[in-house]
């Protein structure tokens, strides 16, 4: 019994919301194992090195990172389909497991199937109690993207002098209170230099949609779903797109993405063979 097909066999209602919450609660059955004790072992191989034993962001190497692993016990995601500081769906965890977290030593972790990857986001679920009894936020949607015309390229570069005081006036990341920012867990943390490739997850068009639409939960950096119209969103995308100096980037391991292929060798070969 597959998770995604139950939900969409269940279809809508108040009987859709109470069962998705009580499955996502419960350990699922899935070929005869229970999803958690999969989640689990899955977790042990490959993300406690980092993560830590009860997901508190402290396993055995995180002393070598200056980007810290997350503590999933807070519930706090920063890349997700979710605006603000609603929990994630975990189709996002999920997602972040296939992209990873580029330029931090969370590598993609395509030495996982699929289901896989669903069965270990259940299990970092299970150390944040807020999962239990807060449904994730709604999603976000990111409607078709528009004609992508100088005009609106221009109506983007208008847009961003509302970013520009992070970002800079040039998108460099030295904005007039880049310096100064902190992150929930009190770390300082500088804004993206967006003329730079890769950046953590927004590297299409689409994703790019989505972190500026959600924010960047933990972070000084809002959602903007509510103060731009999506056509507004998609200008700034493109004007961001125009100003980048290095679009294909490539598979080159950049910052402390070579620190994370050192500790987990697995998931580093998994992602060089692989098309992506
Ligand atoms: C080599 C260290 C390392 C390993 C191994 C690792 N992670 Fe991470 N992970 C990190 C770091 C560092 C971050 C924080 C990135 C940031 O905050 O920008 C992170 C962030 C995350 C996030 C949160 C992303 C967000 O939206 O905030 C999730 C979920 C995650 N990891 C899941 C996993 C899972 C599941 C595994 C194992 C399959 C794993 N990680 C293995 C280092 C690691
Ligand atoms: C208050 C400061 C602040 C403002 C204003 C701000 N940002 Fe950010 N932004 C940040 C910080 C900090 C990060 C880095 C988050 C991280 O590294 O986890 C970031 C990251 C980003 C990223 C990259 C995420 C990734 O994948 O690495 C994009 C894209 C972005 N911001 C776009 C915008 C746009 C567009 C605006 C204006 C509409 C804006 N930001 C306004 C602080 C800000």
């Amino acid at each position: 019994m597959r998770f995604n097909r139950t939900r969409m066999t269940i279809g809508a209602g108040v009987a859709f919301a109470a069962v998705s919450l009580f499955l996502t609660a419960s350990s699922m059955n899935r070929g005869g194992k229970t999803e958690n004790t999969e989640g689990k072992r899955i977790y042990n191989t490959y993300c406690l090195a980092c993560h830590g034993m009860d997901g508190n962001g402290n396993g055995p190497d995180a002393h070598l990172l200056k980007v810290k692993p997350t503590d999933f016990r807070k519930g706090v995601f920063r890349f997700k389909s979710t605006a603000g500081s609603a929990l994630p769906t975990r189709g996002d965890i999920v997602r972040t497991l296939e992209l990873g977290v580029r330029t931090t030593a969370m590598l993609p972790q395509l030495q996982l199937s699929h289901d896989q990857m669903e069965d270990v986001a259940g299990y970092v679920m299970s150390f944040c109690p807020k999962f239990r009894t807060e449904k994730p936020g709604k999603v976000v949607p990111i409607p078709a993207a528009p004609p992508r015309t100088v005009a609106l390229i221009k109506e983007g570069k208008s847009l961003f002098t509302t970013c520009a005081v992070c970002h800079g006036t040039n998108g460099e990341g030295d904005g007039p209170i880049a310096a100064t920012l902190k992150d929930d867990n009190g770390r300082p943390i500088r804004p993206a230099n967006l003329t730079e490739r890769p950046l953590k997850r927004s590297n299409t068009p689409r994703e790019m949609y989505r972190t500026i639409a959600c924010g960047v939960n933990g972070t000084p950096m809002a959602s903007f779903a509510s103060s731009f119209k999506p056509r507004q969103i998609w200008s700034l995308v493109y004007y961001i797109e125009s100003i980048t100096k290095n679009p294909n980037p490539g598979k080159k391991l950049v910052g402390e993405e070579k620190i994370g292929a050192k500790i987990d060798k697995a998931a580093y070969e998994a992602w060089m063979k692989s098309g992506k």
